[in-house]
């Protein structure tokens, strides 16, 4: 991130837009090159990159992690379906021959994910608004509709970095949609995991970025000193702590949850940020440090399918192999005292 923030300043520093230009198709061959001789597109920085104890590592995508596995019978609801990572790990799971419940904000956008994807795993649409505890309740409903039993929730849906303070239910958005949302979805239908079903929360590195109290557990409305990336952490700390205490604290026999980094990678997440910091990371950071789509959906396709990780409990993982979070994200008390905040919320809501 900061190899291609620092490479953008760069490029918006050249005088002239024919050496902006040049730079940019020095980068797009650099990226051509490496992926004629890596047969998949890998970044610069990924070059430099191995495979950790897992055997997989930075360049390992979705298809990777799941080779060979045939996951017909096991059902897994994803968030997000709609976009990004969502989407490809909705691909790939059907890939495998898994069944997907896969969730968006509302049907429509659920059914076009499904419809750009193929089986020969069944796809089911599910509405999920995050930010809306009545949407929520009744996707958890629909699920026990449905009636099949879940082998892995993928809690992949997210917003990033709101410039401005915005709230939900007295809530900031952020901590609302990313954390409070899911807390609501993922405990509602925790009677409705497998003996050993999977719970895999998309957490972030950015978590890192938190406020300096780590959780605000005083301030959800966010009235002291919000800022974007402030906010962005602290929820995805928040989604940290939420699999750390579910793993090691709630769920009980082989029933697992971690929480996964996925990588930098340029999809719609970067919606609320200023148009040209957008523009510049498309333009040179997949050349650089980006990952792709297919790198990026791997972690959480790892954690919740692979053999290897069936008996991780509260970790957290990053290029496909376990990683050491902040101070805050080992933080167990923290951890308790979040997961008794938000159930005290969710009661209210
Ligand atoms: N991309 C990265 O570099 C990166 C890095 C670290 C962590 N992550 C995490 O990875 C996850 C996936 O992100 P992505 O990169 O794939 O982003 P994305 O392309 O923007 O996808 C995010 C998905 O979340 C959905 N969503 C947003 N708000 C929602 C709400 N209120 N209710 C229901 N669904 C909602 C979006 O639906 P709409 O399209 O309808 O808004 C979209 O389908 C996120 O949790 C993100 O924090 C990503």
């Amino acid at each position: 991130m900061i190899v291609a923030l620092a490479a953008s300043l760069v490029l918006a520093g050249l005088p002239t837009a024919a050496m902006r230009l040049t730079l940019v198709l020095a980068l797009a061959s650099a990226v051509v090159l490496l992926t004629l001789t890596h047969g998949a597109p890998v970044s610069l920085y990924g070059l430099t990159q191995g495979v950790g104890p897992s055997g997989f590592g930075y360049n390992s995508t979705a298809e990777d992690v799941t080779a060979g596995m045939n996951l017909a019978g096991r059902t897994y609801l994803v968030t997000g379906c709609g976009s990004g990572l969502g989407t490809e790990t909705l691909r790939v799971l059907r890939l495998r021959g898994a069944r997907v419940l896969a969730s968006a904000r509302s049907l429509a956008s659920a059914q076009a994910a499904i419809a750009a994807t193929q089986g020969p795993g069944e796809a089911i649409p599910v509405a999920c608004e995050l930010a809306e505890p009545a949407s929520v309740r009744a996707a958890v409903a629909e699920v026990k509709r449905l009636g099949f039993p879940l082998d892995g929730i993928i809690a992949n849906a997210g917003i990033m970095a709101l410039p401005k303070r915005q709230l939900k239910h007295g809530v900031e958005e952020q901590l609302f949609t990313n954390h409070v949302g899911h807390f609501l979805l993922v405990t509602g239908l925790l009677g409705q995991l497998t003996p050993a079903g999977r719970v895999t929360m998309l957490s972030s590195a950015a978590h890192k970025g938190t406020y300096p109290e780590g959780v605000r557990l005083d301030d959800w409305a966010a009235e002291r000193g919000y800022t974007a990336w402030g906010a962005y952490g602290q929820s995805k700390l928040c989604n940290l702590l939420f699999a750390r205490h579910l793993g090691r604290v709630v769920l009980q026999g082989a029933q697992t949850a971690n929480a996964v980094h996925p990588g930098v990678i340029a999809t719609n997440l970067g919606r609320h940020m200023p148009n040209f910091a957008t523009t510049l990371m498309s333009a040179v950071g997949p050349a650089l440090v980006l990952k792709t789509i297919p790198q990026g959906a791997a972690t959480q396709l790892y954690v919740a399918t692979h053999d290897e990780t069936a008996s991780a409990r509260g970790l957290y993982f990053s290029d496909n192999n376990i990683t050491r979070p902040s101070r805050f994200g080992e933080d167990d008390a923290l951890a308790a005292a979040v997961w008794k905040r938000t159930e005290e919320l969710v009661a209210t809501l």
